[in-house]
């Protein structure tokens, strides 16, 4: 058991609408890290939260007819609802208009930039996307328009401050190269070194507008000592990792232990919003910077980006329901490379549900329990040395000869158990899983050789151990998914029910279930 402390972040959701797949993909992700951690022994500590400041909310709720207070606490309440449903184990959810934690945090940072002589007022003329929150260039727009939200921004011309990210272009650039800030997959730093260097190297990255003036419906943190100003919902949002610990508040003993973060996950919309401005507040602001990035990619459905006009957006309500929460975790665990954008179609989730769950995962549990039962009424006892085949699979033990005594080769040379930590140590839960998977078919495998069904006819003892092998197996297979299916993987532990004696000897109490874990869907 390890000591080490181990904060994870999401990013903070815009309060404005429910959460969809994308977003429970973000979660998800940052869920298994964090059980994971947990799992291992280390002091975890996940965060996530709601978005709920600025003027996309405060249009939402007018279109509505509600306050933008009474709109966001509808939305909120949605999505912690959805992120129960989901299985998500943080720690905490932090909204930014708690006004007794996050402004506080908020502010502090404020003050820490302004004492570092960051903070400067002048005028911002320019475009603004309401949808991405931020002031974009003509040199951005594809005909007129934001590619992102698809409409024209808005001209504007007002007082603001600004915040002199310029300072800090050349070193976060030289942070990003040494590795000192690492952010993951490393084609983005690439991306965010394109947007700081200029033609000959030097930085050419500008300061940026840190608040806007109050608003007829004033919804934001007012900037300390200037209330007619509001904090930009990027440097209020932004905050919230740090305002969750108690930054700022009276009680700064999380802020102590856990800051710097190990892990923030964020998507690939929102990679320069961190990599740029986030860490050049922490810089000013002489703060610890966090120990990595790590950005996924975008989901698609049926080759199409996800939108209301296609008509193809997923919700992750649908899933849940057909399928049960830990299906879903389990699509979003194995058949998704975090790094890389994908693809969710209702057939595929099909597809891939019958061949691993239903049919991989599922029916060999269910096999292995109605053995264990019909030949041995749930108990099963056996040691390792008996069932060399799988003794090899779970402790790295490389060996090759005859098994169990039954003259059948069986070599094995490589060790499931350590390429699973050391995948799921560095965040490729994708890869995690198929070592998982892996042992699946070796025990599925390890019933085709050795018939344990016919076996029990000539040698019950044989196949006892044949038996015991496969509930050990399985063991490791539900230690491994309980980051990824925490209720599945509760489930098998029970129905294996293995006792480990004072003298080291596993033992089986099963039994089988009284109905599959996973119904194949027709
Ligand atoms: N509120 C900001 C984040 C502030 S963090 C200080 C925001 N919110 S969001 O609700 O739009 O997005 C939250 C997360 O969901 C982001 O990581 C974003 O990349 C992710 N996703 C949104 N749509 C997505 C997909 N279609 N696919 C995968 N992730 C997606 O941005």
């Amino acid at each position: 058991m390890s000591e080490k402390k181990f904060y994870i972040t999401t990013p903070i959701f815009y309060a404005n609408a429910e959460l969809h797949i994308g977003h429970t993909y973000t979660l998800i992700l940052s869920d298994i890290l964090a059980r994971y951690h947990r799992a291992v022994g280390d002091k975890t500590f996940f965060l996530t939260g709601s978005d709920e400041h600025g003027d996309k909310i405060v249009r939402a709720a007018q279109k509505v007819n509600l306050g933008p207070q009474a709109f966001v606490n509808e939305n909120v309440a949605k999505m912690e609802a959805l992120i129960r449903e989901l299985g998500v184990s943080n720690d905490f959810f932090i909204r930014t208009s708690d006004k007794e934690l996050h402004w506080p945090g908020a502010k502090k940072l404020w003050r820490a930039l302004e004492e570092a002589g960051d903070i400067y007022k002048g005028t911002y003329k320019g475009l603004y996307c309401v949808g991405c929150e931020a002031f974009i260039t003509e040199k951005e727009l594809v005909n007129g328009k934001c590619v992102h939200h698809d409409t024209a921004p808005e001209h504007i011309e007002e007082e603001n401050y600004f915040f002199k990210l310029s300072k800090y272009g050349s070193e976060i650039r030289r942070l990003m190269e040494e590795g000192v800030l690492k952010i993951t997959p490393q084609s983005k730093v690439n991306e965010m070194i394109a947007l700081i260097a200029g033609p000959s190297g030097e930085s050419v990255l500008g300061d940026v507008s840190i608040s806007r003036p109050e608003r007829a419906i004033p919804w934001g943190i007012p900037v300390p000592n200037d209330p007619a100003q509001l904090m930009y919902v990027w440097c209020d949002a932004l905050s919230n990792y740090i305002s969750a610990l108690g930054y700022g508040s009276d009680n700064e003993e999380k802020f102590k232990i856990f800051w710097p973060a190990d892990i923030q996950v964020l998507g690939k919309d929102i990679v320069r919003f961190h990599a740029l401005l986030w860490i050049a507040m922490l810089l000013s602001a002489k703060l610890p910077l966090p120990r990595e990035l790590l950005v996924h990619g975008f989901v698609n459905s049926g080759g199409k980006k996800m939108s209301k006009t296609l008509g193809n957006v997923l919700s992750p309500g649908e899933f849940i329901a057909e399928y049960g929460k830990d299906a879903l975790r389990y699509y979003f665990a194995r058949e998704v490379t975090p790094s890389e954008d994908w693809d969710l179609t209702r057939e595929k989730f099909k597809e891939v549900y019958n061949a691993n769950l239903a049919n991989g995962l599922g029916n060999l549990v269910s096999r292995t329990l109605k053995m264990a039962e019909q030949y041995f009424v749930g108990n099963v006892t056996g040691d390792v040395a008996s069932v060399p085949a799988i003794r090899t699979k779970i402790s790295a033990v490389e060996i090759s000869g005859d098994v169990a005594g039954l003259n059948i080769p069986y070599i094995i040379t490589n060790s499931i158990l350590t390429r699973y930590h050391a995948y799921m140590s560095a965040n490729e839960i994708n890869k995690a899983a198929d070592v998982i998977w892996e042992l699946i078919s070796h025990l599925d495998q390890f019933v085709t050789d050795f018939e344990p069904f016919k076996l029990v006819k000539t040698d019950k003892k044989a196949a006892e151990n044949v038996i015991w092998g496969l509930l050990y197996g399985l063991r490791e297979v539900a230690q491994m998914l309980i980051p990824m299916m925490p209720d599945t993987a509760k489930t098998i532990l029970e129905l294996v029910g293995a006792s480990v004696s004072a003298n080291g000897e596993t033992a089986f109490s099963s039994k089988a279930p009284a109905e599959p874990l996973f119904k194949r869907k027709e």
